[in-house]
């Protein structure tokens, strides 16, 4: 079972876009994932279109001083499609942050998958916030890869540039953690604009990060999400559903 963390400090460079649909490739290729929400906005867990019950346990109530240590993993853990279960969140983790800030708190998520039996799944993906340095930390705590999904623009490499650092300085409390790699995301068409972007990744030391697959910028990758379907669901001839299938084969070589 492999950790993985979808990460990035910049807002909006396709983070949960790229939990979904790698959740859903590795499926297809018979793995077995579980995708936690682990971001206060909810997007993954509203991304799968899902009818929750009532009575749904949370990440959040897996974590909070009142579940820690006595709610199972399992039970909040729901089936989603053939291959992808969920652990759901609501805006209610948000609440959490300043109670999860302390040592006993950051490693609150790593503890709790502890709870999954090693042959349970192949990869759990996690979904974390941008904005908020305690979730993202969380979710560093507890993994074994991060993958940084980029857009190749000026701002986000130059927020690339303080990120991997900040990653870096979370193997004091993780050891184990490593930057699986840096995926570009929404890539234009032309040629040039990605061998620029490309050609920045190489001058800052990065190039042997990034991987073969890069993502085209492409509506249905926008849209799919919207009716609660991967790419491959919605558009499987479509260039970028190519894109996220090639990407998948590379972390299939990582379970
Ligand atoms: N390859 C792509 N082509 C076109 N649009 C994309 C692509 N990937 C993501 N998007 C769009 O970009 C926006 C941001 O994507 P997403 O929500 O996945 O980013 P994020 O990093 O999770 O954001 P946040 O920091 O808010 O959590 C969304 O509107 C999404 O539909
Ligand atoms: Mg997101």
């Amino acid at each position: 079972m492999k950790i993985i963390t979808i990460a990035n400090s910049k807002g909006g460079s396709g983070k949960t876009t790229t939990a979904f649909n790698l959740a859903h490739e590795l499926a297809q290729l018979g793995k077995r994932v579980l995708a936690i929400d682990f971001d206060p906005q909810a997007s993954l867990t509203h991304g799968f279109k899902i009818d929750l019950p009532q009575n749904q346990i949370y990440i959040e109530d897996l974590i909070s001083k009142m579940g820690y240590g006595k709610l199972s993993i399992r039970e909040a853990i729901v089936g989603v499609k053939e291959g992808i279960d969920l652990i759901p969140t609501t805006g209610g983790l948000g609440n959490l942050e300043s109670e999860l800030k302390g040592a006993t708190g950051l490693i609150r998520l790593r503890e709790v998958l502890k709870g999954l039996p090693a042959e349970a799944y192949d990869a759990v993906l996690i979904d974390p916030p941008g904005s908020s340095d305690i979730f993202m930390t969380m979710a560093l705590v507890a993994s074994q890869e991060v993958i940084i999904p980029t857009r190749p623009t000026d701002t986000d490499i130059s927020t690339l540039t303080e990120f991997l650092p900040f990653v870096d300085e979370h193997r004091a409390l993780n050891p184990t953690l490593k930057i699986g790699g840096i995926l570009l995301n929404q890539t234009q068409a032309s040629s040039k604009n990605a061998e620029f972007y490309l050609n920045k990744l190489v001058e800052l030391g990065v190039g042997e990060l990034i991987f073969k697959s890069s993502i085209r910028s492409a509506i249905d990758a926008a849209n799919s999400m919207a009716y609660g379907k991967s790419s491959s669901e919605y558009k499987p001839k479509s260039p970028v559903t190519q894109d996220y299938k090639q990407f998948a084969q590379e972390v299939l070589t990582w379970l």
